[in-house]
């Protein structure tokens, strides 16, 4: 109890921060426990974990070349749920924690995280309030000197990691699958095209005929907090879209890409463009990068990212709906799939901006092999690698 009480003093002094139990890497993935376990280590029983994305249209909402959060739900092993099962933690202050404790998570939500009606803070509540409180790693006696309301920083946290894994605009414009106004899908060529980039059939939803949601299942080995997701099939209900005739429509009459109704076929003949409105970045400034929701570092004046060290300047100057970057070393280019700023790039790569990030061929998600430390140089890729890293643009 003495020792209790003492660490809960030097938590109210600011000198200690709060973690959620460590969970051994031999925890069970979840749905797949053939004995009981802890539960602060395994998310039990909702642990078939989905991370919902809305197209919505009709009004647009967030980037025309993105698609935006619904939530993370903690569903049963069998597609059941549970939902707002601790009103005494139900916050009513999203805003204000995130604030003070993720100022970038919610810097992202408030471009990524959006209702289509009534507030973001009211959107949030609900999603925290109905699905964050049902998990259990997430309970305040799984933290040891839990302060009140991290563990809903950790689920807004984990939420926005994950949807930026999920870059579901780019992943089905590779495949030729981007909005219009005039062409249609099968469902056939929509489920190929994601589950080709996520390695597990992907829930499908449509509203009359127009694709607007799509569910990524998964489960979590140890906690929501600090476990690891394993991608998964969908259990529950099945895709609610028709085999064919889907539209996928603009956010914007205005900036409709263009496209043909042949899927395997077509391509966009032009780079999406940001949000409406947002400024693209020009003169000088640095490039930060953002992991996990946190900044890290930035990017260096080879086109390379570090963590520990002096940003370099770049210059953007823009260029149509877009703009170029350069650096002491020369143009920066996006040349065999990695960023490269050099005096042998003789054309600069035109990017665009969603109002916050960096977007390259319709995404804002970038590439690592690791998150680089001390003296380490990371190469930042365009194709999925084992880190999810997004720059950010700060003017000088
Ligand atoms: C999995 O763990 C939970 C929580 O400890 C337990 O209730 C459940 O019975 C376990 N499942 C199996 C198949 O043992
Ligand atoms: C948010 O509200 C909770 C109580 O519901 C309170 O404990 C916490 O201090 C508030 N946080 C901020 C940043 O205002």
């Amino acid at each position: 109890m003495a020792a209790r009480y003492l660490f809960l003093g030097v938590v109210g002094a600011g000198l200690a921060v709060a973690s959620s139990v460590t969970c051994s890497g031999s925890a069970p993935v979840s749905c797949h426990n053939t004995t009981s376990f802890d539960t602060c280590c395994l998310e039990y029983p909702g642990g078939h974990m989905v991370q919902t994305q809305f197209w919505d249209t009709n009004p647009p909402v967030g980037p025309s070349d993105s698609w935006t959060i619904h939530g993370l739900w903690p569903d049963h092993c069998d597609g059941t749920f549970d939902s707002s099962c601790d009103s005494s933690r139900a916050y009513t202050n999203i805003t204000q924690i995130l604030q003070a404790a993720s100022p970038d998570t919610l810097s992202f939500m408030q471009t990524h995280w959006k209702p289509n009606s009534g507030t973001d803070e009211s959107f949030w509540e609900h999603e925290w309030g109905k699905h964050g409180t049902c998990m259990t790693t997430l309970r305040p006696s799984c933290y040891s000197g839990y302060q009140p309301t991290q563990e809903a920083v950790d689920f807004f946290d984990r939420t926005v990691a994950l949807f930026q894994g999920l870059p579901s605009y780019s992943w089905l414009a590779d495949a030729g699958i981007v909005p219009s106004t005039t062409a249609t899908y099968t469902l056939s060529a929509i489920q190929a095209a994601l589950t080709g980039k996520f390695g597990f059939a992907v829930t499908i939803n449509c509203n009359s005929g127009e694709l607007n949601e799509l569910w990524y299942h998964y489960n979590v080995q140890g906690s929501v907090q600090s476990g690891t997701f394993k991608p998964t099939s969908p259990v529950g209900a099945g895709s609610t879209c028709p085999s064919s005739g889907i539209k996928y429509l603009p956010k914007s009459g205005s900036t409709t890409p263009t496209s043909t109704s042949k899927p395997s076929t077509s391509s966009p003949t032009s780079s999406p463009t940001g949000t409406p409105g947002g400024n693209v970045p020009s003169g000088s400034g640095y490039l930060n990068a953002v992991t996990g929701g946190s900044q890290k570092g930035c990017i260096i004046s080879a086109g390379t990212w570090y963590t520990s060290g002096t940003c370099a300047t770049f210059t953007a100057t823009p260029s149509g709906s877009g703009f170029t970057l350069s650096s002491s070393k020369g143009k920066c280019a996006i040349a065999s799939g990695a960023l490269t700023c050099s005096s042998s790039v003789s054309s600069a790569t035109v990017f665009s901006y969603d109002g916050t990030h960096v977007t390259y061929s319709g995404s804002a998600t970038f590439y690592s092999t690791a998150v680089p430390s001390g003296s380490t140089q990371a190469t930042v890729y365009t194709a999925s690698n084992s880190v999810s890293l997004q720059l950010t643009w700060q003017a000088l």
